[in-house]
């Protein structure tokens, strides 16, 4: 079958290509999977330019991508929850990646079926983006009439976050660039800040909830935009030492820096390192299904031009999901 591949760590042009590989053989408690699409993320090619190397070690070569959907194209002799034909959707465990290929293999437990109004195209968007929404924002205790600022409302991230965080009742103040700012605003939020334009420390401040997708001080100026006793939750910050050890960190503290923020503020920090978790796939799929998520997709690109798909990805100027179609 083909897949594409990291072949080296570097620039992304020179690190991947389409090589002809085995088909993966099913183990008792996986499902084969014929993909139809996969989405881009930018731990893909952040792994592919060789920045995760020591964290996440790649034994190269080795097929990209964490997000799929597609068919059920044979199953493991212990698998009881689907059937061959059947249509999925998932965010593979890191030591099943390789969704950019013609067939994955997936334990079971890990998968849920593809929502029913929405292409293989626009469902392959949703796992890994919508996953770290969800467990982000519930660690953060989400609730209605909560205050929160999501970071980069246009990515894949927070264009998901915002209609998540609108469906628990909250108010969404995010921030994008003026081009992203009408169709952010379509996605419900409350109060767009185009960036280029305005400062958002002045426009949104004494918040419930500060989602942080973007890092560096990003992250640290969180603090001055909560309010006393709120919370900063973050995909892109140092780990706290509940994540830490979840990434296999130990003795891990949290730098000095962020410890006084969140003493000086009496604050809470939390980190989320996503993790699979299909009885929150099928949350996603309930939510798109009575038209509360709906999937925004930037470009699908075909198989063959999946290097290009990574280097548009990478830009970091990506509007919603990049996906590549098998279709
Ligand atoms: N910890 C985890 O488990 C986890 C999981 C998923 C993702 N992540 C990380 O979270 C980050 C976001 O992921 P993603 O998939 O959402 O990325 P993405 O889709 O590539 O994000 C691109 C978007 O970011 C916006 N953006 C860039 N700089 C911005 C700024 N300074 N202010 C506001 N918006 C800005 C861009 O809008 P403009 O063009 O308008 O600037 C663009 O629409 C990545 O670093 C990713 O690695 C972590």
């Amino acid at each position: 079958m083909k897949a594409l591949q990291i072949v080296k760590y570097g620039e992304i042009k020179e690190s991947l290509s389409i090589n002809e590989i085995e088909k993966p053989s099913v183990q008792a408690n996986d499902i084969l999977v014929e993909v139809k699409a996969a989405s881009l993320n930018p731990i893909d090619y952040k792994m592919a330019q060789g920045y995760l190397k020591e964290m996440v070690p790649l034994d190269l070569p080795v097929t990209i991508g964490f997000d799929v959907s597609g068919v059920v194209a044979e199953k493991g002799n212990e698998v009881t929850n689907f059937e061959v034909g059947d249509e999925i959707y998932a965010r593979v465990p890191h030591e099943q990646m390789g969704t950019v290929a013609e067939f994955v293999t997936i334990n079971s437990d890990k998968v849920a079926k593809k929502p029913e109004n929405i292409s293989f195209e626009e469902a392959s968007g949703l796992p890994l983006t919508g996953l770290t929404a969800i467990q982000a924002l519930e660690k953060a205790g989400i609730k209605e009439d909560d205050r929160i600022l999501i970071h980069a409302g246009s990515g894949g991230v927070g264009s998901f976050a915002i209609q998540y965080a609108k469906a628990k009742g909250a108010i969404v103040y995010t921030t994008t660039s003026t081009k992203n700012v009408d169709w952010v605003k379509a996605l419900g939020a409350d109060r767009v800040i185009d960036y280029k334009e305005e400062d958002y420390k002045e426009v949104a401040n004494n918040l419930d909830i500060v989602f942080d997708t973007l890092g560096d001080d990003y992250t640290f100026d969180a603090f001055e935009i909560i309010k006393e006793g709120g919370v900063v939750t973050s995909i892109a910050g140092p780990p706290s030492e509940e994540s830490a050890k979840i990434m296999g960190i130990n003795d891990y503290e949290l730098p000095e820096q962020l410890s006084k923020l969140v003493k000086d503020k009496s604050a809470v920090y939390k980190h989320t390192w996503m993790q699979p978790n299909s009885a929150q796939l099928n949350e996603i799929k309930t939510m798109v299904e009575e038209g509360d998520i709906k999937p925004i997709v930037d470009l699908i690109y075909s198989f063959e031009d999946g290097v290009n798909a990574y280097q548009y990805l990478s830009t970091g100027r990506a509007q919603g999901k990049v996906i590549i179609s098998l279709s």
